[in-house]
């Protein structure tokens, strides 16, 4: 796996170098040091197979005549997602003390949405990439930015927050940039797009202990993490739909049937700080 010596920070993985030294990860007991080893080597793989998904969403905004500088920055999203497989793999080789693999490839489908045009599936791509998963993917690293404290962890996912932010706003200036009739056609799958992204993050597979520990070295607990799922839907992307003119009515329905009904946590008590 190789990024681009013409990628975002020409051919290094970060814009500023990661801080070599960190005690913190030398005090961890082996157990745990274990732990946050499977869950940063775990990200390598999801980050691996969003690179996948951004090759779908580059040609999605080829086929749609999407402007220039948006098909530019999705064609550099490609390279930042391999540029977060190889800082995850970096971070959790730290942690492991030793030079790790990366980890198997995940196996990448893009969805079908069978029922739509070729125009709007297009669109259904570049929006269910970005307006939604990036603008969680976004709101979980704040989160993760929030509660780290430890040197390596705290630069690594500042580092990750950086990209992901530019990777959401490629949805939401196609989105703006797409015609009325367009826009008229998507309010009806916006449920089940926000349903498959929120299926995806809440079935990311955490087996390790909430602890503040963990939180620490950027793997936050359960709560925080639904915590951030509902602050991404309430507070970014149902508003970046209104603010465009488009009904919400059926995204709130569904967002007060399985974003909060069924969430492992009432989300009002686990809102960031
Ligand atoms: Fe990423
Ligand atoms: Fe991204």
């Amino acid at each position: 796996m190789r990024w681009s010596e013409t990628g975002r920070w020409n051919g290094k993985v970060t814009s500023r170098p990661l801080p070599e030294c960190d005690p913190s990860i030398d005090a961890l007991s082996d157990d745990d040091r274990a732990t946050l080893v499977s869950v940063w080597h775990a990200r390598a793989a999801t980050e691996r197979r969003v690179a996948d998904s951004f090759t779908l969403v580059s040609h999605a905004l080829r086929e749609l005549n999407a402007a220039a500088d948006l098909i530019a920055l999705s064609d550099r999203a490609i390279d930042d997602e391999h540029r977060h497989a190889e800082l995850s793999r970096y971070v959790a080789s730290r942690y492991a003390g030793k030079e790790l693999d990366y980890p198997p490839l995940l196996p990448f489908s893009a969805p079908k949405h069978t029922q739509a045009s070729d125009e709007l599936r297009h669109t259904l791509h570049v929006l269910g990439q970005c307006a939604f998963n990036e603008t969680i993917a976004s709101a979980f690293l704040e989160a993760c930015c929030e509660h780290a404290n430890a040197p390596l962890a705290k630069a690594a996912c500042r580092e990750l927050l950086s990209d992901e932010i530019d990777h959401a706003r490629i949805g939401w200036a196609q989105l703006a940039a797409s015609p009325p009739v367009v826009r008229n056609q998507i309010v009806a799958w916006l449920p089940s797009l926000a349903n498959a992204n929120l299926r995806m993050w809440r079935e990311s597979p955490r087996k390790y202990p909430s602890r503040e520990l963990f939180a620490g070295h950027g793997a936050p607990s359960e709560p925080v993490i639904a915590g951030a799922l509902a602050t991404a839907f309430r507070e970014l992307i149902i508003p970046g739909f209104e603010h465009l003119g488009m009904p919400t009515g059926a995204l709130h329905t569904w967002m007060d049937a399985e974003c909060v009904a069924k969430s492992p946590v009432k989300i009002t008590e686990h809102r960031l700080q």
